[in-house]
């Protein structure tokens, strides 16, 4: 597929975006291990969710997918999931791999976990290595650095452990082996990443503390199975929030947006640099902030960002590149080195685009930086597979003088299906 977008004058309009990817996958997780029924609203039936959702029936739990993205999961209780017939194809998902890492190690039984070409080049190593420490009997190739992953479940240990890369996906992993333990688990993060499994568990009457840096799991305590609502995936909210703050004559608000501190890093950073986003009807539900996210168009100055921010925004820092194209000045992106092993290198992948477009960009090892404000110019791109990249340079189409075309773009569906009928919407020619 391709996907052909041209300049427009600006977006207006109201919109939802889909459910939050990452809240997604956990729900269907600790749903599974849970007692009880859980229900859950707003599920996001994309690609790499519906792989989690594959894997846990797999393994023995009964769910329904309703046509209205609820999901009904009779929850198995702890130590109630059955060995797979098969391997367990995760797709193009690193959530997937990852979590499903962890749970894995501390059950009673032989699995297999296998993806894509892109899954069997990403770093493994990050959670086997501690999960190991934990007694696992983990292995991958390269020693346990990359996929296929091999997990003969064992008993495993509690065990207290610094993250050393700041990722979500490896401290999930740890709080879902440590549910298998018998005694206290201690994680604890120098830098803050998303919190959802956090939220989720203490929702689910979980025996966890958490004080960050730190959060402390006492492993054996049974899961109770809960209604779940998801908010609208902010990452997905991010691509029209940010066309807006960069299209003269924009003004859009999109319903019910997660809004948790540790996910929405590019609001903040987004006003830092001019941007006009504003916050309404703020409201918690199912423990996660969520909130109408109202933007209007504004002009744009560069910013620079540092490490300590880069996992609040992780999955738009290729958005911010395009952002920095329109904004007055440099833009400096330092501390993301993270980014070259996700579903692409997405700062090769993202310089070399907007290169093609005119933008002012150069390659960092850890980041990039932009000169701004240029006149794009459309171009023929590749999609690297990515749903972020792909949905980036769409972003960055709406700015350019004439034609675009995002060549194998259906790995927007990864993410975000209907995100370009979701765009048609807001358009003004
Ligand atoms: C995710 C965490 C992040 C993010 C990914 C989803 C999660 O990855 O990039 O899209 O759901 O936990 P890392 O934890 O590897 O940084």
């Amino acid at each position: 597929m391709e996907l052909v977008l041209e300049k427009v004058r600006n977006l207006k309009g109201n919109i939802y975006v889909p459910g939050d990817k990452s809240i997604s996958h956990r729900s269907l997780i600790l749903g599974s291990i849970a007692q009880g029924e859980t229900r859950i609203y707003n599920f996001l039936s994309s690609l790499d969710c519906l792989r989690t959702l594959e894997c846990m029936q797999a393994l023995g739990t009964e769910t329904e997918l309703g046509k209205d993205n609820s999901v009904n999961i009779k929850g198995k209780g702890l130590c109630g999931l059955q060995e797979p017939k098969d391997i367990l194809d995760v797709g193009n998902s690193g959530t997937t791999i990852r979590l499903l890492a962890g749970l894995l190690s501390g059950q009673d039984f032989y699995s297999v976990l296998n993806g894509d070409d892109s899954i069997r080049k990403r770093p493994m190593k990050r959670v086997v290595e501690p999960l190991r420490s934990m007694a696992a009997d983990i292995w991958g190739r390269k020693d346990g650095h990359f996929a296929p992953l091999s997990i003969k479940g064992s008993k495993i240990n509690p065990f207290q452990y610094t993250l050393p890369v700041a990722s979500a996906q490896v401290k999930t992993a740890l709080l879902l082996a440590g549910l298998y333990t018998k005694g206290e688990t201690v994680i604890k993060e120098l830098l803050p990443t998303r919190d959802h499994t956090e939220r989720m568990l203490e929702i689910m009457q979980a025996d966890i503390k958490i004080s960050p840096p730190e959060i402390k799991l006492m492993g054996g305590k049974e899961l109770r199975g809960t209604d779940i609502f998801i908010p609208g995936d902010i990452s997905s909210a991010a691509y029209f929030i940010a066309a807006a703050s960069a299209l003269k004559g924009s003004q859009i608000t999109i319903k019910q947006v997660g809004v948790n501190p540790t996910r929405s890093g590019i609001i903040g950073i987004l006003n830092k640099m001019g941007a006009k986003i504003d916050t309404l009807n703020y409201q918690i539900k199912s423990n996660e902030p969520r909130a109408d996210l109202k933007v209007e168009y504004s002009e744009l100055k560069g910013i620079e960002i540092k490490k300590e921010k880069v996992p609040l925004l992780i999955d738009e820092l290729p958005l911010l590149a395009v952002v920095a194209t329109q904004a007055q000045g440099k833009t400096v992106v330092s501390g993301a080195k993270e980014l070259r092993v996700k579903e692409t290198d997405r700062i090769k992948a993202i310089v070399s685009e907007l290169k093609k477009m005119g933008a002012d960009i150069k390659e960092k090892e850890d980041g990039f930086i932009v000169e701004g404000p240029s006149k794009l110019k459309g171009a023929v791109c590749e999609s690297y597979n990515d749903h972020r990249i792909v949905m980036s340079l769409a972003v960055a189409a709406l700015l350019a003088e004439g034609k675009t075309v995002i060549r194998n773009s259906e790995c927007i569906d990864i993410s975000f299906p209907g995100f370009e009928k979701t765009l048609q919407n807001l358009i003004n020619f």
